[in-house]
């Protein structure tokens, strides 16, 4: 196995000593880069770009060549798993996504099943293989799936942008049925990080955006749950290398040592959390990942700069801290703004890891 050149994103998820900071941004291959815009035009659409490796490829490479980032992620959406159940995953443009049908009916919960990754998500499976070709060991790879339960919020809601009506109704009137669907979204998180892992990714990350909508008991009970099993069921190894796994539940702040226990190695913050407390209460445990405001790249360059240096005072001394966004960087961010931000972090982290 040829060596990383830059593996600092790696030892800071596993607490190890880095230089500096390392840092990538969520979304990082997006629409707010023009050449991202021209790709997908190429391919028609958001879905036809995720479901072609080349262009998957292309644009995970695309932010690499502006900001010198220090890893990169797999171009794909969370949204794959259902579709490759069968719901019928759409876009409609300008309307973010959707499912042509939805979980509602108790027989068609109970026919759900876990697809095979090598089978029905074999497109992301080749895209993993083809863009660690293409990084050539410069950066490593991270790949990533939805949690259970967020990927169940599109599934029964059968679109984005909801009040969790449909979903909430199952919990609390047939919470059996909703623990159905996540014990096969777990197994089938399982099988489909664990086979991008074998196909080369290096770290791998669980987005559980809508966890933070949740009550106190039944964040535990219907999306912990469930990402405990995963963390459990990962491979912790591939060729040697251990692979480091981040959990990311946005508005997940009051819950943090719930998370930490969970035995991942580092903890997404959204915002809204102070990254200082975060650190006092599980920093002893897992690394931080995160978690600048993205908001904050509307503003001028010395203000950003000056929100970065917050962020990293607050993290203060030593390893650890892998610097993010707290959420995905916004389609109307100018990419200038994304550049000082990663300049920002390596110049100014270094003194934190003297
Ligand atoms: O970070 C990266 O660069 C990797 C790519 C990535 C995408 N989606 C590409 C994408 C990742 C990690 C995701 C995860 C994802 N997808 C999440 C969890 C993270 C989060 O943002 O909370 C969720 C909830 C989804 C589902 C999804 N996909 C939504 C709600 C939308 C529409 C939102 C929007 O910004 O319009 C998408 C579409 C999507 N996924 C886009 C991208 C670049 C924009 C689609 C386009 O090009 O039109």
């Amino acid at each position: 196995m040829k060596k990383l050149k830059n593996d600092t994103l790696l030892r800071a998820l596993l607490r190890q000593p880095t230089e500096y900071t390392p840092v990538w941004l969520m979304r990082q291959a997006g629409r707010y880069l023009s050449e991202y815009n021209q790709t997908r035009a190429r391919a028609g659409n958001f879905l036809a770009l995720c479901k072609n490796p080349n262009f998957a490829t292309e644009v995970t490479m695309q932010p690499l060549a502006r900001f010198p980032l220090d890893a990169a992620i797999l171009f794909s959406d969370i949204l794959t798993i259902p579709d490759a159940m069968g719901l019928g995953l759409y876009f409609a443009e300008g309307e973010g996504p959707k499912f042509e049908r939805p979980l509602r009916e108790e027989r068609e919960i109970y026919a759900l099943s876990v697809p095979d990754p090598a089978v029905h998500l074999r497109y992301v499976i080749d895209a993993v293989s083809q863009i660690r070709g293409a990084l050539n060991n410069q950066i490593p790879l991270i790949g990533f799936s939805g949690s259970p339960f967020t990927l169940a919020c599109y599934m029964v809601e059968g679109c984005g942008g909801t009040d969790f009506r449909q979903i909430k109704t199952m919990l609390y009137q047939r919470p059996e049925l909703l623990h159905h669907i996540l014990n096969i979204n777990a197994q089938a998180v399982i099988a489909y990080l664990n086979a991008q892992i074998e196909s080369g990714a290096q770290a791998v990350m669980i987005f559980d955006t809508w966890g933070g909508a949740l009550s106190h008991a039944a964040y535990r009970e219907f999306s912990l749950h469930y990402i405990n099993q995963i963390v459990a069921g990962l491979k912790r190894e591939h060729n040697g290398q251990r692979i480091p796994s981040i959990i990311f539940t946005k508005g997940g702040g009051l819950w943090l040592e719930a998370i930490a226990e969970s035995g991942c190695d580092a903890v997404g913050l959204d915002w809204t959390t102070d990254i200082a407390e975060a650190r006092r209460r599980i920093g002893h445990k897992v690394s931080l990942q995160g978690n600048l405001d993205p908001a904050v790249l509307f503003a001028a360059p010395e203000i950003i700069t000056t929100e970065v240096e917050k962020i990293l005072t607050g993290y203060g001394h030593g390893h650890g801290h892998v610097f993010n966004l707290g959420h995905g960087i916004s389609q109307f961010t100018p990419p200038e703004s994304a550049l000082v931000l990663v300049e920002a972090v390596h110049t100014l982290s270094r003194k934190y890891h003297q």
